[in-house]
């Protein structure tokens, strides 16, 4: 099955407080974990998160990395505005703060210390853009974790996956989940945007039957 590409941004309200109540509290805390497991020796300084939605992650982050800030990136208003709240709550707001801005037009290189992304690969048109900003944005030597959905064989498969996984969520996110799962990449399409950004000392990981992990150290 080809990619059927999806809106890039969720920028609408509706949705994006659909998606900020939806519990990822297991999802987010494991990718948080992740990080932790595969880089013990990291502990500080600046994590950049691309594509952070309704903040979830970036809180998570600061939780467990108490001397870390984070920025998360995303262009969706709506989202941030959620994100701004969740990391007020939160008690956060000196270590977390927020771009409201599409990861393309980040300025600066070389600024970052690590560099985490869940979920933002999918909605990009061209996945070099994410790739070339992920290298540029990071110092030499920082850690990378990006995770994101498997496209599957066909519709039917997709539409399985949502019925497994999401068959209590609001339609809004049922269809958002399935559009995704259309949007996203073959294990075998990431490892060729690896291979021509020059980035193959990343490994990428197919975890379980819907979601695909690059991680590694950006040299
Ligand atoms: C499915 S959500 C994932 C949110 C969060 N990372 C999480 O795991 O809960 C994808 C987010 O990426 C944002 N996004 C999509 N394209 C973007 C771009 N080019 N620049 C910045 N954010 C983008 C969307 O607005 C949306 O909030």
């Amino acid at each position: 099955m080809d990619r059927i590409l999806e809106p890039e941004l969720m920028d609408d309200p509706e949705q994006a407080l659909a998606y900020a109540q939806m519990d990822f509290e297991t999802e987010n805390q494991d990718f948080v974990d992740r990080f932790r497991e595969y880089f013990p020796d990291f502990s500080n300084g600046h994590v950049l998160d691309l594509g952070c939605g309704p903040g979830d992650i970036p809180i998570r982050f600061a939780q467990v990395f108490p001397a870390c800030r984070v920025t998360g990136v995303d262009a969706s208003g709506p989202m941030l505005r959620l994100a701004e709240e969740a990391v007020h709550q939160a008690g956060l707001t000196d270590r977390v703060t927020f771009r409201c801005e599409r990861f393309q037009d980040l300025a600066g290189v070389s600024f970052a210390d690590a560099a985490i992304s869940n979920s933002l690969l999918h909605h990009v048109p061209n996945p070099l853009q994410f790739w070339h900003k992920l290298r540029l944005a990071v110092k030499p030597g920082s850690p990378v974790l990006v995770m994101d959905l498997l496209r599957p064989e066909s519709p039917e498969e997709a539409q399985a996956i949502v019925d497994r996984y999401a068959s209590g969520a609001p339609d809004i996110l049922r269809r958002d989940f399935y559009n995704s799962l259309l949007a996203a990449f073959t294990e075998d399409e990431i490892g060729s945007q690896l291979a021509r950004m020059n980035l193959t000392r990343l490994l990428i990981d197919v975890i379980d039957d819907r979601h695909w992990v690059v991680s590694g150290i950006i040299h």
